[in-house]
């Protein structure tokens, strides 16, 4: 699904924020990506969605060589991608159902088909009542709940996710590490990068550990290495 030859990232010459990362990522998993503030996880996660390129090395994701992925075929690789992030990202001014048919518009969906998976994606994160609240009428937790319906609506293959509880008090971290595991369990590849060491510890998945740029540990049933 995922695989890195000897990925270099510099973002000024000479300093690599990635060095020289290799690694595989198999169709299904779900991995935690941890490590110190500065260690090159959000870089390893922009690099996968192609919003960076590396200074060298290869990177495939689905059988697709992302060296060689011309700019114009950006937008549809990326629609094969479910993406969250730490601050949500949803559009202010629009409700929460237009927020996820947004999602499902930019893939040419029939409105028939939107009406019909919207409602299904608020479901799955326990929001079907609220489809027609704005953003800063919801809780910080329910927004993120928001952002993740629209980023499985459209069934992606991988879903990537960047400190997606960072904001977030434990129980709805919880919350949202839960259906993110239930996105892997549907089939979806999950890569979860996280400062929370307690859901990190109790989830027992894999976990690869970056440090200063370079991968220092990757354990099947890992749990968070906290060497500092
Ligand atoms: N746009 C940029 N320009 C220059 N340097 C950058 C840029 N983005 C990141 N860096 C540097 O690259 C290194 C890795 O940054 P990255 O954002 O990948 O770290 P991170 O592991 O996600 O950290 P955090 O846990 O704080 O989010 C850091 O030294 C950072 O200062
Ligand atoms: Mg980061």
């Amino acid at each position: 699904m995922i695989e890195l030859k000897e990925v270099t990232k510099e973002y000024s010459k000479g300093i690599a924020a990635l060095n020289g990362v290799s690694l595989k990522i198999e169709a299904g998993e779900f991995v935690f990506i941890v490590g110190d503030s500065g260690s090159g996880k959000s870089t390893l996660i922009k690099l996968i969605m192609k919003e960076l390129d590396p200074t060298s090395g290869t990177i495939i994701v689905n059988g697709q060589n992302l060296n060689r992925l011309k700019h114009r075929h950006i937008p549809k690789y990326r629609r094969t991608l479910g993406v969250v992030f730490q601050d949500f990202r949803l559009l202010k001014d629009r409700n929460i159902y237009e927020n996820i048919a947004f999602a499902l518009r930019v893939t040419e969906a029939s409105p028939r088909v939107i009406k019909k998976k919207v409602p299904a994606a608020l479901s799955l994160v326990g929001l079907a009542q609220k489809y027609k609240a704005f953003p800063k009428e919801l809780s910080g937790g329910e927004q993120q709940r928001v952002a993740i319906a629209r980023a499985v609506v459209n069934e992606p293959v991988l879903l990537l996710a960047d400190e997606p509880t960072g904001n977030l008090d434990p129980t709805n971290a919880w919350e949202i590490m839960k259906l993110l595991e239930e996105a892997n369990d549907r089939g979806t590849t999950v890569l979860v990068v996280t400062h929370n060491q307690e859901i990190v510890n109790e989830m027992k998945k894999r976990v690869i550990t970056m440090k200063k740029g370079v991968i220092v540990s990757d354990e099947k049933k890992g749990g968070y290495n906290n060497e500092d």
